[in-house]
């Protein structure tokens, strides 16, 4: 189960800082890599994202960025450059602060185009340099997990999936259910990351094209992100120690 931790992304989908901290230090001794999306960052901003850092865990930073190229360029730097700082955020009494070594991840609309895109990845480059920090690892959004399947989703998946790459992302977001048509074209060197991940008789909510754990690990998924199965959960540390070990348990297809 242990080997399953750095692959589960939880999404910390909250309101405030406090209902952050308190899911973070209840799930960190299980969890490493934690999402920060739109909802979080718009409430509270920069402040969760040093948290994070200062406990040593891994950030997914989800904003999934869609503008014109030059803005987006300066957004993905501001992102690389809070992954250089930690301000003193864990309060008194507590460890020690880690050293900030960078975001771990970041999202981008790949419907903004290769200019767009490539804009980002030299910006990233630049500015991690700059600092001394690694760069994070740029994902494309292809298509979200919430729209509803039609018979051309693999087509313009697999066309934004070719953007992605060839712009120099490290990867794609893309549901458990087209993870394999992605692994099949462009081999183990490009990350899939899949939401939209629901334990088996979990209700769906909004997402339409949802897997198992189990599933999307199968299909060639390299990190699933769980959010309300999770977050949500009477017990949510019981919740994150089942799916790791419904994550275990799958199979890795072997020809990818
Ligand atoms: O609560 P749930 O497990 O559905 O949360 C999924 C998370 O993954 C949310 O934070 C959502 O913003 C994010 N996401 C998604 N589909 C994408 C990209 C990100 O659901 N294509």
């Amino acid at each position: 189960m242990n080997d399953q931790k750095g692959r589960l992304i939880v999404a910390l989908d909250v309101e405030t800082f406090e209902e952050a901290r308190k899911m973070v230090d209840a799930l960190s001794p299980i969890v490493e890599i934690f999402k920060v999306g739109s909802q979080l960052f718009t409430a509270c901003g920069p402040v969760v994202v040093r948290y994070l850092m200062a406990k040593g865990m891994k950030v997914f930073l989800d904003l999934k960025f869609h503008d014109i190229p030059n803005t987006v360029a300066h957004a993905v730097s501001a992102a690389v450059g809070l992954g250089a700082e930690v301000h003193e955020v864990l309060g008194e009494n507590q460890e020690a602060v880690q050293p900030a070594g960078g975001l771990f991840m970041c999202t981008l609309h790949t419907l903004g185009g290769g200019e767009m895109l490539r804009g980002a990845v030299e910006a990233a480059t630049q500015r991690a340099k700059n600092l001394g920090v690694t760069k994070p690892l740029l994902l494309g959004i292809t298509i979200l997990t919430s729209e509803v399947k039609t018979d051309n989703m693999p087509t313009i998946l697999l066309e934004r999936a070719r953007l992605a790459k060839a712009s120099g992302l490290d990867g794609v977001v893309a549901s458990s259910q087209e993870a394999s048509l992605i692994r099949r074209e462009f081999g183990r060197d490009f990350i899939i990351v899949t939401p939209g991940i629901r334990p088996k008789g979990a209700a769906t909510q909004d997402q339409r094209r949802v897997s198992t754990p189990a599933e999307a690990i199968t299909n060639g998924s390299d990190f699933l992100v769980v959010g309300r199965p999770i977050i949500e959960a009477g017990d949510p540390v019981r919740a994150a120690r089942d799916i790791l070990r419904e994550m275990a348990e799958s199979k890795k297809v072997g020809q990818y």
